[in-house]
């Protein structure tokens, strides 16, 4: 049901902890679990409502954790479930909700019950992953994969078992097979897995690859893409039309959300890693036309600013296309970075890194950030032999790796940046002497970027317009974006230069509440106002003149 109240996950924002990479407390190198309990005081006080760990279930970590052999504990080299009990209590404590990375698509080949389902071909498990005969043909049968169906780390999705004589499908890596989302069986066992943690007090859980759950029943070919040009991964070659966003799959997210609505008091957040076109993706809240509810997921994750050129006529244009696609009662979000995707301050430079995160946290929605670009984090330089992603290890040299974007948090000025007192499973970025939590903090630094982060998201916390307003008058002119943020009488109007050129913009009167370069703050401003090379301004107006538009843009 829908519901006017607002929650927890509209108002605040959310902080991606990928707990490798976040803070080591045993030396070994990988973060864990009492580490980021031990980097408590610092998530408590930046501002954000609440944290998204990464997996840190049991795994062989294949793909680091999202190869997941058991979803019900936690991973020695993070800790224990004790732990994790510790970590989610002191989190509350201290107001944080926590949201657990869930991967429901695939698990792991060592899990046991793909274990089971390879052995044979009649064993209660055999029909818990996806097993086709191989292609009728000449030749061996491992040669002969039953379609043209491509995994996303590159080469065919099809590993043939010579127990079974059968092939399993695997959208990733072939330590990774893809559950059988069509088993009621399957369904059963993840969702008793999601109440086994939601009856430990999670808040939510961010989905993995939630729009490729289920695969074409029929296995029919995908189509080759007409653009493929040879290059990059082999995953190119043919376009997912049976492989991704089957309409079957907004079944499963509705079940999905019942299990989370079985807990009447939490508010629990269900959000989805989704990669659609915006039309495609705003589906995924369910909005059924019949009874107006949405039975969807309540975030599926929107990634635009990460796909959409840094340009303000491009960024004004999606800002309202997605506000315009949104179903009615839809809470909108936004994403400037993650563990899959280059940093923001590497793609745009610090100063737009800046103006980005002004845009990202009074846009209207919930943001999410990732742990580092607080501190305008670049992506760490990896040497061929430090390389450890198996997306770079499967297809070398075409730029699938994401190391650089995983590389340890940087807390201080000591020779591993305060992440580990053993050798760091990927290495400290340069600059890290400079660039850290400490020295950002200090005194001497009253401009630091990790500044602007925690002003930014104390002034969204603190007026209502910033978090709960509409949005409206989105425009770019000349390479500057501008909206307002409006809620009764209270208005903001925010400027943001994308170009690397000083800019003149004209602003009703009002008083600068911050600047990106956190300069000028509660100056009178009103007529022609001067923005800096790379500059954002969050004006509070005085008495705007325009009335209360309607919550669109
Ligand atoms: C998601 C994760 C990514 C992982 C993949 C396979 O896209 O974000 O890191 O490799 O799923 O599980």
């Amino acid at each position: 049901m829908k519901t006017s109240a607002r929650l927890w996950w509209q108002d605040g924002a959310i902080y991606q902890i990928y707990p490798r990479s976040f803070q080591d407390s045993n030396g070994d190198g990988i973060g864990d679990l009492p580490g980021i309990l031990s980097r408590i005081d610092y998530l408590a006080t930046l501002g954000v409502e609440a944290v998204w760990i990464s997996p840190f279930y049991p795994s062989p970590m294949a793909d680091f954790g999202y190869d997941v052999a058991d979803y019900c504990n936690v991973d020695p080299i993070f800790g224990t479930l004790p732990d994790f009990i510790r970590l989610i209590d002191a989190l509350h404590t201290r107001g944080l909700r926590v949201i657990l990375d869930f991967v429901p698509n695939h698990s792991s080949d060592q899990h046991p019950w793909f274990l089971e389902s390879k052995i044979s071909r009649d064993n209660p498990k055999q029909d818990w992953y996806l097993w086709r005969d191989p292609a009728p043909g000449a030749g061996v049968p491992e040669s002969r994969p039953p379609n043209n169906w491509q995994s996303h780390f590159g080469g065919p999705a099809w590993t043939y078992n010579p127990e079974r004589g059968q092939f399993y499908y695997h959208s990733f890596l072939r330590q990774q097979p893809d559950l059988n989302w069509r088993n009621p069986e399957v369904r059963k066992a993840i969702y008793a897995a999601m109440r086994f943690w939601l009856d430990r007090g999670v808040d939510g859980f961010r989905m993995d690859v939630l729009w490729l759950l289920i695969k074409d029943d029929q296995f029919r070919d995908n189509p080759l893409n007409p653009d493929w040009s040879g290059g990059g991964s082999s995953f190119g070659r043919v376009l997912p039309l049976y492989t991704a966003d089957r309409p079957e799959t907004h079944e499963v997210v509705a079940e999905m959300r019942a299990v989370m609505a079985s807990y009447p008091n939490r508010d629990a957040v269900l959000i989805g890693e989704i990669y659609l076109p915006l039309r495609d993706l705003v589906a995924y809240y369910g909005f059924d036309p019949n009874t107006a509810d949405l039975r969807g997921a309540d975030m599926p994750f929107n990634f635009h600013l990460i796909q959409t050129p840094w340009n303000a006529d491009r960024i004004a244009q999606l800002i309202r296309e997605y506000e315009g696609q949104l179903p009615t009662g839809a809470w909108p979000n936004w994403v400037l970075g993650n563990h899959d995707q280059t940093r923001i301050a590497t793609r745009l430079g610090e100063y737009q890194a800046r103006v980005a995160a002004m845009l990202l946290l009074t846009l209207r929605g919930t943001p999410t950030l990732y742990y580092g670009d607080e501190l305008g984090m670049t992506d760490g330089s990896i040497h061929p032999d430090q390389v450890r992603d198996p997306a770079e290890l499967n297809q070398p040299g075409i730029g699938m790796g994401r190391d650089p974007e995983r590389t340890p948090m940087l807390w201080d000025n000591s020779p591993v940046a305060g992440f580990t007192s053993g050798q760091p499973w990927l290495p400290v970025n340069e600059g890290a002497a400079t660039r850290n939590v400490a020295a950002q903090s200090s005194p001497d630094a009253p401009r630091s970027i990790l500044n602007l982060y925690r002003k930014l998201l104390a002034l969204r916390r603190q007026h209502p317009a910033l978090h709960a307003g509409a949005i409206s008058y989105v425009q770019s002119n000349s390479g500057v974006l501008s909206y307002r943020r409006i809620l009764g009488d209270q208005q903001f109007q925010i400027f943001l230069n994308l170009t690397d050129d000083i800019k003149r913009v004209t602003s009703e009167p009002g008083h600068i509440l911050l600047t990106t370069i956190l300069d000028g703050e509660g100056a009178d401003v009103g007529g022609i106002t001067i923005l800096e090379a790379g500059e954002g301004l969050l004006i509070a107006l005085k008495n705007p003149h325009i009335p209360d538009p309607p919550n669109k843009p």
